[in-house]
Parts: C-alpha cells; sequence; structure tokens
C-alpha cells in the first residue's frame, strides 16, 4: 500500500507546523487530576521520601495550592488524608467520623475554591493499624468482603456530606459500587458522581504513597494480591469494569498507568466510557530520581510520561506533575 519513493513519512515530520497539524493526540490541563496529602500538623516544607518536591499540607495550607491549581486552568483535584497514628484501629472508625480530618479538608477547600472538583479515596487503608483496605479476619491476613463494603458505605456517606463531589472506591472489594451507589442515592446523594479504581494492581510502585500515609509499617512489604489485580492480568480487568460500570460507575479508572497502557488501550477501544489512569508515586518517583541524577530532562520525559496515556485512550490523569505540566502548557 504504502511504497517508498511514492511515500516519504519523513516529508510530513519535516516542520513543526506539519507534525502539529497532523498530531494524533493532545495533553491538555483538561485532562489533568492533582493528588495532594493533608496532615492535621502545622504546614510544613518536610521532604516526602520518594516524591521529590510534593509536600504535605495542613488544612489551611490546601487552600492556596488548589487556588494556584485552579489558576492553571487544573478541574479537579484528588485529597489524601495523612492520618495520626492515634486514630487509627483494626476496623478504621475513623474513616466515617464526620469530622475526620478528610471531611474537614473538603469542607474548607470546598467552601474557599468552589470551582474546583474534589475526588477522595475511599478505602480503609489510612484509617487502619495493620494498613490493609479493609478488615482483616480473625487469621490477620485475609480482608472480608462484605463487612467491609458496609464500612465503605459510611466512608462514602460521610465524603459525600463533607461536599465530596467524586467518592473514588480504590479497596478493590467486589460489589462495592453498588452498594455504595445506593447508600449515595438512598441519602439524597444522587449527583455524587463514582470513580470506580475498577482496575487497580497489586503493584509493587505504590511505596512512596504507602510511606506517606503510614500504611506500610514497618517494612513496605504489605501484601494485597488478595484483592488488588495480579499483574499478569488483562482479560480479568475487562470483567471487572463490566460489572464496576452495571453496578453505577460513572468513570473508570486503571492503575498504575505506565506500566498497564495495554489495558488503558483495551479499556477505552471497548467500552464507551470515560476511562482515568493514575500516574502512581513510585512511577513519579522514577522519573525525578532520574532527573535529579543528571539522567533525563524532568518536562519533556513527564510530558512524553504523560501524553501516552492520552495515545492509549485514556481520559483524565492524576499525577503528582500536575502543575508543573499545566505550567509548561499554559
Ligand atoms: C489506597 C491507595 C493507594 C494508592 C492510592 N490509593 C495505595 C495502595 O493501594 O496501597 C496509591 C497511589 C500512589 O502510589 O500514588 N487504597
Amino acid at each position: 500500500m504504502f511504497n517508498f519513493p511514492n511515500t516519504r513519512l519523513r516529508r510530513r515530520r519535516s516542520n513543526a507546523w506539519i507534525r502539529n497539524l497532523i498530531s494524533e493526540s493532545i495533553l491538555s490541563v483538561n485532562d489533568l487530576i492533582f493528588p495532594l496529602f493533608v496532615h492535621d500538623r502545622e504546614e510544613t516544607t518536610e521532604p516526602i521520601p520518594g516524591l521529590p518536591d510534593i509536600k504535605c499540607h495542613s488544612i489551611d495550607g490546601l487552600v492556596p495550592i488548589v487556588k494556584e491549581a485552579e489558576g492553571l486552568g487544573i478541574n479537579a483535584v484528588a485529597i489524601f488524608p495523612v492520618v495520626d497514628g492515634k486514630l487509627k484501629s483494626e476496623n478504621a472508625e475513623e474513616a466515617y467520623n464526620l469530622d475526620n480530618l478528610i471531611c474537614k479538608a473538603i469542607r474548607i477547600v470546598k467552601s474557599k475554591v468552589p470551582g474546583v472538583g474534589i475526588i477522595a479515596d475511599i478505602a480503609l487503608d489510612p484509617y487502619t493499624t495493620h494498613g490493609h483496605d479493609g478488615i482483616l479476619k480473625s487469621n490477620q491476613i485475609d480482608v472480608k468482603n462484605d463487612e467491609t463494603v458496609s464500612v465503605l458505605c459510611k466512608q462514602a456517606l460521610a465524603l459525600a456530606k463533607a461536599g465530596c463531589d467524586i467518592v473514588a472506591p480504590s479497596d478493590m472489594m467486589d460489589g462495592r459500587i453498588g452498594k455504595i451507589r445506593k447508600a449515595l442515592d438512598d441519602n439524597d446523594f444522587q449527583n455524587v458522581s463514582i470513580l470506580s479504581y475498577a482496575v487497580k494492581y497489586c503493584s509493587s510502585f505504590y511505596v512512596p504513597f504507602r510511606q506517606i500515609v503510614g500504611s506500610c509499617e514497618p517494612s513496605n512489604s504489605i501484601d494485597k494480591s488478595g484483592y488488588q489485580m495480579d499483574c499478569r492480568n488483562a482479560r480479568e480487568a475487562i470483567c471487572e469494569i463490566e460489572m464496576d460500570i452495571n453496578e453505577g460507575a460513572d468513570f473508570i479508572m486503571i492503575k498504575p498507568g505506565t506500566p498497564y497502557l495495554d489495558v488503558i488501550k483495551t479499556a477505552s477501544d471497548k467500552f464507551n466510557f470515560p476511562v482515568f489512569a493514575y500516574q502512581v508515586s513510585g512511577e513519579y518517583a522514577m522519573i525525578k530520581a532520574a532527573t535529579n541524577n543528571g539522567w533525563l530532562d524532568y518536562d519533556k520525559a513527564i510530558y512524553e510520561s504523560l501524553i501516552c496515556f492520552k495515545r492509549a485512550g485514556a481520559s483524565a490523569i492524576f499525577t503528582y506533575a500536575a502543575l508543573d505540566v499545566a505550567k509548561n502548557l499554559g
């Protein structure tokens, strides 16, 4: 079909303006979601291991950074609580305390920066002493599914009452989307959306995140393979997505991003549904570490690492580099 010399693909690469005209993917500030960490201490500039240039904010400190994000055109932030160890327990009761850290943070950010969408995780790991996303059976290994889902519903209601726009179950329990949807609807929260982490792999790339939220003591060795997906599987991802769409998810998420681009591509080809992707802490850490060693150009590497999500078909992207990228795109 395409024969040299009649076809010379390099002709179409010879100038920036031609390349721009035929580019197949666009990364826009509209696509970016900025994850933020909040703690109940003073604002600090303490570095976070594995997440250089990312800070943990006080509740008040969140407001200026969300305003900055809004000023750059970022549409939504995802807020993660770093919970004081004294408030953690076996059964994560703090997760549905209406006045807990994340609820307070959501209320303040929503009142001060109402134009930015707020996303919050549903999962028990910030609140459990053992760091698992759910409640453990007496063997202290397996996570109980249905009992955990009941607690997740209470957590979802607490977040919705605080003003959260999108709840994002990241726990990988079976059947939680349907139950959370029902709990929200029964309590007049029909307009609170669900972003299901439908395809969350059991990944080694979450370590910096777990170090911040303190869910992996003592040795980063927590094993979530009893609920998070096996990295060898892709067809199973389709099943997860189908179930979550049927149960009432509004958006689905694939996580991590770069190591699972094949799954992002398949999901976005197969379902007429918005697919989000999460460039997780370990992915960001790799690029930052190489940059800080002088081995990569940060701006170029981050852009390339995000445009590939768009090429694969993702709608929106969680990235710790959202502010940097937004500045460069602007
Ligand atoms: C909690 C949760 C995790 C991440 C987001 N929500 C960690 C985990 O499942 O252990 C990871 C995000 C990142 O690494 O940036 N369920």
